[in-house]
């Protein structure tokens, strides 16, 4: 874990209120895991928390972060200009980890809205690992919809959206049964991730991303500890496996 100043690439919306944000420092080369985030100091000095967003895609030496602007944080990053520099404190938290798989296992990725955002490195990571991944990928509608065609490039893609103004209509729980996997990795709002832990109670091999309000994001504050007490989010998740968790 260190804090940098990495520097803005890019920061686009591609989506309603959704936007892509590329980042280069030295700090990429210990990004080594799907499901770790970055705690952000906003340039806003108003603002004293950072705000943790998950790393969406590790590259050569950028990194990739994808968010929704929901409060006065979100906003002042949807304003940060290419050339400009964000505080970041990371890489955070302990992220997925899949190495009880073995090559050719079939294995399901489960997102809802901005919890779809760091399943993408995920879905590299499996892809890079021989397993077969079917992404099952819920939206609120069509104009929330992100990166549908980089997770096509990956696997299969159920999409599905809340009004049915694209893919099947419903939330993520229509497309279960289209799927019998090995294990199987989530991220969205808590009933998505309650869903998942339900149905899937048959498995092993169940990994849920939890996204907790967080405050110091290293442990020190009990800010985001979750139904049990015993774990804190930022330090001993934010990825539980599904009976670790009370939702
Ligand atoms: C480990 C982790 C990873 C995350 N990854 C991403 C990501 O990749 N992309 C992304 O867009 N967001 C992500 N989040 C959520 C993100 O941190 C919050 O949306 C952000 O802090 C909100 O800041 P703000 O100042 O814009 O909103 P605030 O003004 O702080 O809040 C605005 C509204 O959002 C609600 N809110 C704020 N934080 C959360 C939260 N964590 N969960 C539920 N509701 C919340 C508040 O209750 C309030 O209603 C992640 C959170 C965690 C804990
Ligand atoms: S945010 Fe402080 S302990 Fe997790």
């Amino acid at each position: 874990m260190q804090v940098e100043l990495l520097e803005i690439v890019s920061n686009k919306e591609i989506a309603h209120n959704i936007y892509e944000m590329v980042l280069k420092g030295e700090m990429v080369s210990s990004m080594n895991r799907s499901g770790q985030f970055l705690h952000l100091r906003m340039n806003d000095p108003n603002l004293l928390l950072r705000r943790p967003i998950s790393i969406a895609s590790i590259d050569e030496d950028t990194c990739t972060l994808l968010y929704r602007i929901v409060g006065k944080g979100t906003k002042d990053m949807s304003r940060y200009q290419v050339g400009d520099f964000v505080d970041t404190l990371g890489p955070l938290g302990n992220g997925f980890h899949f190495d009880f798989l073995s090559e050719e296992d079939q294995v399901c990725v489960i997102g809802g809205g901005i919890g779809v955002a760091p399943l993408y490195e995920l879905g590299k990571e499996l892809v890079a690992n021989g397993n077969h991944v079917t992404f099952i990928l819920g939206f609120a509608n069509q104009d929330d919809i992100y990166y549908y065609e980089q997770f096509q490039e990956l696997g299969k893609v159920i999409l599905c959206t809340d009004d049915g103004s694209a893919g099947l209509q419903g939330h993520v729980g229509v497309a279960l049964d289209q799927v019998d996997p090995t294990a199987v990795f989530a991220c969205g709002p808590t009933p998505l991730l309650r869903l998942v832990q339900s149905s899937y109670s048959h498995l092993e091999h169940v990994y849920l991303s939890l996204e907790e309000r967080m405050a110091c994001g290293i442990g020190a504050c009990y800010g985001c500890d979750t139904k049990k007490k015993d774990k804190r989010t930022c330090k001993d998740g934010p990825v539980f496996q599904r009976k670790e968790v009370v939702l």
